[in-house]
């Protein structure tokens, strides 16, 4: 896809974020084919967000110092996608961003919107659970997909998902996390991210996806399950490279089609699976098995007493 303009507040951030001396308004201007009163809008609105420009008489705009919480123009000014996260739509609170993004899905918003939040009231996991999390700690975000693709494979996009995270995490951390189907992160047996893909279509094929992403970067719930990745490296961990990172892998995926095969390889390079013993629990049924693979739609190929079963969801318990 064709790369989309920056928008004007992440533009100007963007030209501040990489001077260390002041910008006159002029030059700001200039730089991005700009009137004066657009930057003097773009300067108003990034300090509503909470970042520190100051204002040098005679000098320009400069950053007094580093910027610290994250916000709509901040996270667009570091990305270094073509067309992944914009537009960037960034909630300081608000229910759930799987929530809010199906419904723009469902109004028409764009492939490649990412909706994402500092605090969730009402966080939604799989199988109706909830996703807790403390406000500004962690990532959670909702990306809206139109993909070319059929109902059946919208699975694929949660895998793809999966590997661009885990490479993110792991490139940024030195971690080695493993992905455990149908949609976990784990490290060191801990569950330290989940997915939750949600999608509208046709038998014709795919309308929408919204693949919703939790992680636990700074913080993990009280449960003897889930880590954070702070608590596994022993030091605060930058939410926001994790997120550009996981956006420019994600975006390198989807770009190559999403290509099936691709996937499925690096998700099994990656997987904590596969190989193992394991009891997958579905709405009260149990099956146990080796688990043997996975398909090109992210189905388990799970080894049982009665033959190879193929199963499209469940709980996983290894075992
Ligand atoms: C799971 O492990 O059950 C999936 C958790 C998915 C949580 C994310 S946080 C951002 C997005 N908004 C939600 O309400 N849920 C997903």
């Amino acid at each position: 896809m064709s790369p989309r303009p920056l928008d004007t507040s992440a533009g100007v951030l963007r030209i501040l974020l990489g001077s260390d001396e002041p910008v006159s308004g002029q030059e700001l201007a200039d730089r991005l084919g700009l009137s004066r009163t657009a930057v003097w809008k773009a300067v108003a609105r990034l300090r509503e967000e909470g970042l520190a420009l100051e204002a040098m008489k005679g000098r320009g705009y400069r950053l007094a110092g580093a910027p610290t919480g994250l916000s709509a123009s901040l996270v667009s000014a570091r990305l270094e996608t073509d067309w992944l996260g914009r537009p960037f739509v960034f909630h300081r609170e608000i229910d759930s961003t799987n929530r809010a993004a199906k419904e723009m899905a469902a109004r028409g918003a764009d492939h490649g919107t990412v909706v994402m939040a500092d605090m969730q009231t009402a966080g939604r996991g799989r199988m109706d659970r909830q996703w807790l999390s403390p406000a500004g700690a962690n990532l959670m975000l909702s990306i809206i997909l139109r993909p070319d693709m059929e109902i059946a494979s919208f699975f694929r996009l949660t895998m793809a998902a999966g590997v661009a995270l885990s490479q993110a995490v792991d490139g940024l951390t030195g971690l080695e996390t493993k992905l455990k189907w149908p949609n976990d992160l784990y490290c060191q047996g801990l569950k330290v991210s989940g997915i939750l893909t949600e999608i509208s279509g046709q038998a014709q094929g795919l309308d929408w996806a919204v693949v919703g992403v939790g992680v636990n970067v700074n913080a993990a719930p009280d449960l003897d399950t889930a880590a954070s990745l702070a608590g596994l490296t022993g030091g605060a961990v930058n939410r926001l490279g994790i997120l550009t990172a996981f956006l420019a892998n994600l975006e390198e995926i989807v770009d190559q089609g999403p290509d099936p095969e691709f996937i499925r390889t690096n998700w099994l390079e990656r997987s904590h699976t596969l190989g193992k013993k394991v009891k997958v629990l579905d709405r009260g049924r149990e099956v146990t098995g080796l688990a043997r693979d996975i398909d090109r739609d992210g189905a388990l190929l799970l080894e049982t007493e009665q033959g190879l079963q193929r199963i499209i969801c469940g709980d996983v318990e290894l075992g």
